[in-house]
């Protein structure tokens, strides 16, 4: 029988990076606020799907009304986000009961597609975990500060073969009961991810192929993108 499914929405971050007042899941792309645009993919690609949202304390009651004043019917349990997104998806797991499956995913990640989410549920039915990832097109270096000039130097003898190397992306989703003793363990800087997270408690992952346009929207760059990419889609662009 299929596992009963959940989605955590990570929307707890302040957002700093983007500079704005508001934290960026609630700057609007294509009239609507990020969150909703994200959280509607998700009910569009698994209707019936428990939506658990992580938010800052002092923005609960800002998304209760924006949901409120924008129409927005989307059943969802509200979870006080932590200090780092590590505790905030600690603090949701707490809400998810043991024998399903749960996706968490980056609320400022709204390019994700209901096909890709499908697939990768499908996917997670049958091992621990399943990650998204994308191939590296970049040539990566290895750098450090080469002074107070803001400019870098490489690190002698330490290069890396670009073909091994991938980017992570959300949804990650995982068979409940072996994300929640994960999440048991004591919080290390290195907990980057989810991924992160359940490899150092043992487990072995499998990683599908990501979504290029499944942008996580930090920088202000990134909202251009986001929103050329919406328009281009709604003017009947596909892949
Ligand atoms: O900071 P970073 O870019 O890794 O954030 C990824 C996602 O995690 C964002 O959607 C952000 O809102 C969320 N987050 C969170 N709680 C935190 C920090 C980040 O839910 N304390």
């Amino acid at each position: 029988m299929e596992r009963k499914r959940y989605v955590v929405i990570m929307a707890a971050g302040s957002g700093s990076r983007m500079g704005a007042q508001l934290p960026k899941q609630f700057l609007e792309l294509d009239g609507k606020a990020i969150l909703q645009k994200t959280m509607e993919v998700f009910l569009e690609a698994c209707p019936g799907i428990s939506v658990i949202c992580v938010l800052p304390d002092e923005f609960i009651q800002y998304w209760k009304d924006y949901c409120l004043e924008h129409n927005f019917i989307c059943p969802q349990i509200l979870v006080k986000g932590g200090i780092t997104r590590f505790h905030s998806v600690r603090n949701a797991l707490e809400r998810v009961p043991e024998g399903a499956l749960v996706a968490v995913h980056d609320g400022v990640r709204p390019l994700v597609t209901p096909g890709k989410i499908r697939e990768l549920f499908g996917l997670a039915e049958n091992c621990p975990g399943v990650i998204p990832v994308v191939p590296c097109v970049d040539t990566m270096k290895v750098l450090q500060a080469s002074g107070h000039d803001g400019l870098w130097e490489e690190i002698p003898g330490r290069t890396v073969d670009r073909s091994i190397l991938f980017g992570a992306q959300t949804p990650q989703i995982f068979q409940s009961e072996i994300i929640k003793a994960a999440y048991g363990m004591a919080y290390d800087t290195s907990f980057t991810d989810d991924a992160s997270v359940v490899s150092r408690y043992g487990k072995s992952l499998s990683y599908a192929m990501g979504e290029r346009l499944n942008i996580k929207i930090t920088t202000p760059e990134d909202l251009i993108l986001a929103r050329a990419v919406t328009a281009a889609l709604g003017e009947g662009y596909s892949l």
